[in-house]
């Protein structure tokens, strides 16, 4: 597996445990968010591996759902909850407006890139940007 797609993959891996325990509702609605995300995400992983028969329809349903749900994140994070099994980082609340700009950049190359999926071949460069638009987030605010 190349690396470009283990990345958003290994998030997508390690959502199903994440929840157990949490109580905090606000936590447990934000996980929820981030687990759509990477749900949406994996359809395009999954087809982009050879695991799923390509499907441009289905490739450019999940960039729309990825830009709505990547829409609700700032929403679903402006309250300053924590968790013992939470792994948001403190930085956000101190820096909540750089925090937004990086939902905003997943939400806008997810809503760009939607409807323009025709190969299999653009989903290499696809999974590559959106990896790296997850990344540039969770390096900064996610231990
Ligand atoms: C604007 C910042 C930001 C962006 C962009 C972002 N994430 Fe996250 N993500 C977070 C933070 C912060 C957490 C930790 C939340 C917590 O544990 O309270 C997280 C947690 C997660 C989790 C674990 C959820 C759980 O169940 O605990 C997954 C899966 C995830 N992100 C996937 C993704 C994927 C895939 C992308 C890109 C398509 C992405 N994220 C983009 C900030 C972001």
């Amino acid at each position: 597996m190349k690396y470009w797609i283990a990345g958003p993959m290994i998030f997508v891996a390690a959502a199903a445990f994440a929840h157990s325990g949490v109580k905090d509702e606000r936590v447990l609605a934000r996980m929820a968010g981030m687990s759509a995300i990477a749900e949406h995400v994996k359809v395009i992983g999954s087809m982009a591996k050879g695991e799923m028969p390509f499907d441009a329809a289905a490739a450019n349903a999940a960039l729309t759902r990825i830009g709505d749900e990547a829409a609700r994140v700032p929403a679903l994070f402006e309250p300053e909850a924590d968790d013992p099994k939470s792994e948001a980082l403190p930085a956000i609340w101190d820096e909540f407006d750089s925090f937004e700009q990086k939902a905003v950049a997943l939400e806008t190359l997810a809503a760009q890139r939607a409807g323009t999926v025709e190969a299999s071949g653009d989903l290499v460069p696809l999974m590559r940007d959106i990896g790296g638009a997850c990344r540039d987030c969770h390096s900064e605010y996610r231990e």
